[in-house]
């Protein structure tokens, strides 16, 4: 449907934010003014969505396709309600009310629609109508139904884009058959939740991970300009008023729409939402200003930080000087709260295992929580390893997020962040316990905490005095993003992660699961370039994982790398030696990249792929799960194996 601010077209860039956000453990995404739900539709793939909108029409659209995770079968009708509800004889012989037919066509003094869709649209509603109250449909066959009558009714309607006016001639499109159609549903075995209430109200009651708020930004009431589908989705028939053919919807009025009204709502409403990620998009042309905007999403992040994305999406002439003025639309991120004061018992909603969601039980988490640590797409990547490993070689080991969740007879982990190795090596000679209460130990002995940023300056400059991985472990536990950076001359350099970073309980758990791990395997953790590395030794069940940084894209985790070697096109191509002469050797290989991203394309790795034999598997199920067309995808992760993911036979 076209939609005022509809965001298909920016679906991509919210993801991108998200993705580089989150730590992997969110679950539930809130889409507080849904509309047509094509963001809550675009996320549902991935988390379990809660809708909401003050609108009744998206609402029962959100029941079909967010709520609903079923193919519907009509069981209890018997027939297809679709052939049914779309054959011209069954029109012709329905006798109930005329209601829309007397009020939005000529026969009312209306040329919303023509007279024969008037009709159409008079015996669709009533007969769903009657159905369900006589109990041949389901809930979600009714909401079904209902919006997909809606749907097809902008396509015949002699407007120019709302509902705030008819045309005065007969457009084209308004002369052509009203025909409803199925749609299709994803299935993401989650309880999702629609609601239908002012989200001001809504706020203060609902929790989630990921919160996304799509005010409506200008003063055009979206009541008013739709209330033609509110009104037939509603279905109560009230007297309509005035040329327009309105009901009194005074109830339906935003404040988001009104000038004076629309930024202490907007307070009121950020203030209350209860999340950890918050996304907010507004644009260059709203009634609240940017620098106001910029200063209340200050005022609410967890750290003061607030990150805004500009997309160019209009161009126009100033009068004054003829100059170009460029318009934008933008996209704010927030921290509203700390990632680990989510506790499972906290959660709105059930949780059931999705497809795409690592399962938390299974995988152990790095301990190192940096942001583009490797453990959210585990779920996908572990399947197309083979089961029976000698030894797995985790080239380009990082946090150990892959490598330690394989089961293999022997581990090797390969880094050039020898500070990091050190700091695992430590780990794994340590009892686990013991270790917590050292980490402790040297907390107190600083005080350092999420607040004290002194006393975090003074433990670093004590640490680049005397380095120690123990040390190292602490002062990344508090520093910003959690990220391990150093400069030229290797002293430690990351700034302090005010109001946020700390050496939480999440990080306890997965470190004493780490460390326990650890005991229980036969591993190395070795300091060097991926290209001195000597493979020699590995022999046909050896598998090796490459994950090396991306060629095409500036991920954040790069930063890791500080005070290392850089990663260009010469790395790139010593490595696609490396993995062609493990494939003489009958040595299986998989190489996670990034084949394409934004408007870049790793065109080394594309030659690669086409002159070697080589499966490529595609990682981000949930885009290519979902009814979006793969054309729009922009960033798109993949698994490289010289086996056949199936048979795990070498190519
Ligand atoms: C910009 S649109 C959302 C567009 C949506 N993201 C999409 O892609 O279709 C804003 C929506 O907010 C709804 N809305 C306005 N004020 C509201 C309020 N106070 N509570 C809940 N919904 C509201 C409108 O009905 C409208 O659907």
């Amino acid at each position: 449907m076209r939609y005022i601010g509809s965001k298909v077209t920016l679906l991509e860039q919210i993801k991108e934010i998200i993705d580089e956000k989150v730590c992997g453990n969110e679950k539930v995404f809130l889409d507080l003014f849904a509309g047509t739900n094509s963001v809550a539709e675009y996320f549902k793939s991935e988390y379990e969505v809660i809708t909401n909108d003050i609108l009744y029409f998206s609402y029962i659209n959100s029941k079909a396709i967010i709520e609903n995770n079923d193919e519907l079968k009509f069981e209890k009708l018997g027939f297809n309600p679709f052939d049914y509800l779309n054959d011209e004889e069954n029109v012709s012989k329905y006798k109930g009310s005329y209601y829309y037919t007397e009020n939005y066509t000529p026969l009312g003094d209306a040329m919303y629609l023509t007279v024969e869709n008037g009709k159409r649209i008079d015996f669709i509603r009533n007969t769903i109508e009657t159905w369900y109250q006589n109990e041949k449909l389901s809930e979600y066959e009714y909401y079904y139904l209902v919006s997909s009558l809606i749907e097809a009714i902008p396509f015949v309607s002699n407007i120019t884009g709302t509902y705030g006016a008819f045309l005065k001639h007969w457009d084209k499109r308004a002369l052509n058959k009203l025909i409803i159609k199925p749609f299709s549903v994803i299935n993401n075995n989650f309880n999702n939740k629609s609601y239908n209430q002012n989200s001001n109200i809504l706020a203060k009651e609902i929790k989630s991970d990921i919160c996304y708020v799509d005010i409506p930004y200008n003063n055009r009431q979206y009541a008013s300009n739709y209330h033609l589908l509110e009104n037939i989705a509603i279905h109560n028939k009230p007297d309509l008023k005035g040329k327009t053919k309105i009901f009194d919807w005074s109830h339906l009025k935003s404040e988001y729409s009104m000038k004076l009204k629309a930024f202490k709502s907007l307070e009121d409403l950020i203030s209350n939402i209860d999340t950890i990620h918050l996304i907010f998009s507004y644009n260059d042309e709203g009634i609240i200003k940017y620098d106001d905007l910029l200063m209340l999403f200050e005022k609410y992040s967890i750290d003061g930080n607030v990150k805004v994305v500009k997309i160019p999406y209009r161009k126009y002439k100033s009068k004054l000087t003829s100059e170009k003025i460029e318009l934008y639309e933008y996209i704010f991120y927030i921290q509203k709260k700390e990632f680990n004061d989510l506790k499972e018992e906290d959660k709105f909603s059930t949780k059931k295992v999705s497809k795409w969601q690592p399962n938390k039980e299974k995988y152990i988490k790095s301990p190192l929580n940096y942001v583009g640590g490797k453990y959210k797409l585990l779920n996908q990547i572990i399947p197309l390893f083979p089961s029976n490993i000698s030894t797995f070689v985790d080239l380009f080991s990082g946090g150990a997020n892959v490598g330690i969740n394989i089961s293999a007879n022997k581990h090797v982990f390969i880094d050039m962040n020898s500070k990091i190795n050190e700091m695992f090596r430590y780990f794994a000679e340590q009892d686990s316990e013991e270790l917590i209460t050292r980490i402790q130990t040297r907390i107190n002995e600083y005080e350092l905490s999420k607040t004290n940023e002194q006393g975090y300056k003074i433990f670093r400059e004590q640490y680049n005095n005397n380095p120690n991985p123990l040390d190292l472990y602490v002062l990344i536990s508090f520093s910003y993003n959690y990220q391990i950076r150093f400069n030229n001359n290797m002293r430690f350099n990351n700034p302090f992660g005010k109001n946020r970073s700390h050496f939480s309980e999440n990080m306890k758990n997965n470190l004493i699961d780490f460390t326990n791990r650890l005991h229980n395997m036969n591993y190395s953790f070795q300091d060097s370039y991926f290209q001195d590395v000597d493979l020699s030794n590995l022999d046909e069940d050896s598998l090796v994982y490459l994950d090396p940084p991306y060629l095409i894209t500036t991920g954040s985790y790069n930063d890791g790398n500080r005070g290392f070697q850089n990663w260009g096109i010469k790395q790139e191509q010593e490595m696609y030696s490396l993995m062609k002469n493990l494939s003489e050797r009958k040595i299986k290989y998989a190489l996670r990249n990034v084949i394409t991203h934004k408007n870049n394309e790793n065109f080394l790795l594309k030659k690669f792929i086409s002159e070697n034999k080589v499966a490529v598997n595609h990682l981000n199920y949930s885009y290519h799960n979902s009814s979006y067309n793969t054309t729009r995808l922009k960033s798109e992760e993949i698994l490289v194996t010289n086996y056949n993911t199936d048979t795990f036979k070498l190519l």
